[in-house]
């Protein structure tokens, strides 16, 4: 599958609200499909003390992810796998961090339902998992629009 998805960042301030959505713990991996600049993992990493892992697809964010985690010493805490979403196997993940549109959930939906582990948590921003109902849904104010987070627990 191609990048049908363009790159928009996830506000920084929705993105923890996210994270703390998913009661993200110490330790806990944390896995972000259509990682973009890896703005969502560094936060898990360095604010929840997650282990963070990215899948992007375009090479020149992949670029970004590794420049950041250099430059902020996230080497061995913070990974950026260059590929197709598709490709990964998310059974690795705690909690699975999604921005991407809800065609591109439904298609991802199938396979998070097979190797994510009972007791793993989905947080969506702006888009439903079509097909499953979340747990809590709220709204957080960004700096331009109020961006809603869905909640999925396996
Ligand atoms: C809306 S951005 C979200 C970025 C980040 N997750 C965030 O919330 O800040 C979606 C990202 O998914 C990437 N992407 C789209 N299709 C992909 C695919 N099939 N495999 C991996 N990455 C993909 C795009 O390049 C883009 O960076």
């Amino acid at each position: 599958m191609n990048a049908s998805v363009p790159y928009v960042p996830t506000p920084r301030d929705v993105a923890i609200e996210m994270l703390k959505l998913a009661n993200v713990r110490p330790g806990e991996v944390v896995v972000d499909p259509g990682a973009g600049e890896c703005g969502i993992i560094i936060l898990a990493v360095t604010m929840f003390n997650a282990v963070g892992i990215g899948i992007e697809i375009n090479p020149a964010l992949v670029r970004s992810c590794i420049e950041s985690f250099e430059r902020m010493g996230l080497r061995g805490k913070a990974y950026i796998v260059w590929g197709d979403l598709f490709d990964f196997d998310y059974s690795i993940a705690d909690v699975v961090t999604l921005y991407l549109g809800s065609d591109v959930n439904e298609k991802l939906r199938p396979k998070l339902s097979r190797e994510l582990k009972r007791g793993s948590r989905v947080v969506s921003h702006d888009f439903e998992v079509p097909g499953w109902r979340p747990i809590s849904t709220i709204d957080v104010n960004g700096p331009f629009r109020t961006h809603r987070i869905y909640l999925y627990i396996i």
